[in-house]
């Protein structure tokens, strides 16, 4: 069970209305209450800051927006005191365009060798004012941009996060070294940022059909070289030659890959442990669509026998609450996907605030931070909306998440019920579902085993059994309908006459 942080916007010590590391320190009682096995703490190294962390400038060092190395080594001490281990994210794929690397590139003249640790090319046309390609940027618009002397560089991101060449032995011996140092201080694993973008093909040929903008789209390799080329695997493992050296420790892949089979590829016994997969996170409120991720999700890793592993919200994707519609619907219906998303065998990751039940919020356009807001033409919103600081008591912003005077990003008037206060002790609350789901999921005997046995269900619903024995009943149809036989441990919300409501899900034994 792990729990994602979003440092910049889970709790602020400093007062200067950013989350940082010793606010996550100070909040560790209440993820050892929630009941989490690990945390998983977003980029919070040296950085300009242009994608918020995923644009390092050095990767062993801390912002000094999120403290310092000391306060890393306090965190990862009173972690492992309360039980919880720490994995950090690692960022493979490029660099801050502020890294030393990039900065000497940039002074080099084209054809140095300090150009060789990332893809500087010559445009096309006369004179070469096209790009080298026709590659996209994830974030919008090309992913070349072009230096006063004429080069043009690659970025698969934001025009500040240049991608590194992972055919230049510097980038992998610096990778290596990066590893070593975070795994000395004992982290614990590591979650890769765009493991599925590390390799390039050498010629960097075209794409198929250029994709119109998204923040991140699962990559079908055929038609799109920038992502999942065959030489990542041997990069993941030399990544798992590394971390092999220490006990113990943990690799989590960002793998946006289509097919189920080139998933697994991530995960075989010699690259990553798990890789994230998306398909239930991009599941419709629809009981069909669930059943058709899980099952792909299964039939992915089970080939290769590694853990599955289930996402319903993360910092780049909208909330669940908001995704199932918002409001009161929305929150009904994320009790109850939260329900199947922990009945089920494997891994489960909760984005900080999932258990608050918290929805993206509509932010004004002057606050609008993400890089997609600028590179999309203000077409997209960007990932703020998701990225909201956690209320934690209180009545009104900044609800405890800062005593300074502001935050980040401006938090709503009306997230007081929301609030961590608020919710401890209300048994119906958001937060003591989870709680109580992950106390069962932890302890009781029927969540045991790896196999997951469909029943058949009334039309707009699904039912499963684990191995053990747990029953996982959800209606995403709106009628009444009677529940599988079993005692009920728990519910997402009221049952009527022993009968299962619409947006609602069961646990019975
Ligand atoms: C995936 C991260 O989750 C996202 O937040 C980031 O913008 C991109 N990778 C680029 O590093």
């Amino acid at each position: 069970m792990f729990y994602q942080v979003y440092v910049r916007s889970f709790a602020d010590a400093n007062t200067d209305g950013v989350g940082d590391l010793r606010g996550v320190r100070d909040r560790l009682g209440y993820l050892s209450l929630l009941g989490i096995d690990a945390l998983w703490l977003t980029p919070f190294y040296r950085s300009p800051m242009a994608d918020h962390g995923y644009d390092v400038a050095d990767p062993r060092d801390v912002d000094p927006i999120f403290g310092n190395l000391d306060d890393l080594d306090e965190l990862i001490r009173a972690a492992h005191q309360e039980g919880l281990r720490v994995t950090i994210d690692l960022i493979p794929n490029h660099t801050s365009d502020r890294h030393p690397w990039f900065m000497a590139a940039g002074s080099a003249p084209p054809g140095s060798a300090e150009r060789e640790r990332y893809f500087f090319r010559p445009g096309r046309g006369p004179d070469g004012a096209m790009p080298p390609n026709n590659w996209l940027s994830v974030f919008g618009g090309p992913a070349w941009s072009r230096l006063p002397d004429g080069e043009w560089y690659l970025h698969l991101f934001a025009p500040q996060q240049p991608d590194l060449n992972w055919s230049h032995p510097d980038v992998v011996a610096d990778f290596e070294q990066t590893m070593q140092f975070w795994l000395d201080r004992g982290v614990d694993g590591f979650r890769l940022d765009v493991a599925h973008g590390m390799a390039k093909p050498a010629d960097l040929p075209d794409m198929a059909e250029p994709q119109a903008p998204g923040v991140l789209k699962h990559a079908d390799h055929e038609a799109d070289p920038r992502f999942d080329n065959d030489g990542v695997h041997d990069l993941h493992r030399m990544i798992r030659r590394v971390a092999d050296k220490y006990a113990d420790r943990v690799l989590t892949g960002e793998a946006w890959v289509v097919d189920d089979d080139r998933l697994a590829r991530y995960v075989r016994p010699d690259e990553l442990h798990l890789a994230f997969n998306f398909r239930l996170l991009e599941a419709d409120w629809n009981a069909e669509m669930f059943v058709e991720a899980i099952t792909h999700s299964l039939n992915a890793m089970s080939s290769v026998d590694a853990p599955p592993t289930w996402v319903l919200s993360n910092h780049d994707m909208d909330r669940h609450v908001t995704r199932y519609g918002g409001g009161e619907l929305g929150t009904r219906r994320a009790r109850a996907a939260a329900l199947v998303q922990l009945a089920l065998p494997g891994v489960a990751y909760v984005y900080n605030g999932d258990e608050l039940g918290l929805p993206n919020v509509e932010l004004p356009d002057e606050a609008l931070q993400d890089p997609v807001w600028e590179r999309s033409d203000h077409a997209d919103r960007g990932r703020d909306g998701e990225r909201v600081p956690l209320p934690w008591n209180g009545a009104e912003p900044p609800y405890g998440f800062t005593e300074g005077p502001g935050t980040w990003l401006p938090m709503p008037a009306d997230w007081g019920g929301l609030a961590v206060e608020a919710q401890l002790d209300d048994p119906d609350s958001m937060l003591s579902l989870y709680r109580n789901a992950l106390e069962i999921r932890r302890e009781h005997p029927a969540m045991s085993g790896d196999e997951v046995q469909w029943f058949g269900a009334p039309t707009g619903c699904l039912a499963f059994r684990r191995t053990g024995g747990l029953v996982c009943a959800l209606n995403a149809a709106d009628e009444l309908v009677p529940m599988p036989p079993g005692e009920v441990v728990l519910s997402s919300g009221p049952l009527e006459d022993g009968m299962l409501p619409p947006d609602t899900a069961a646990w019975l034994v």
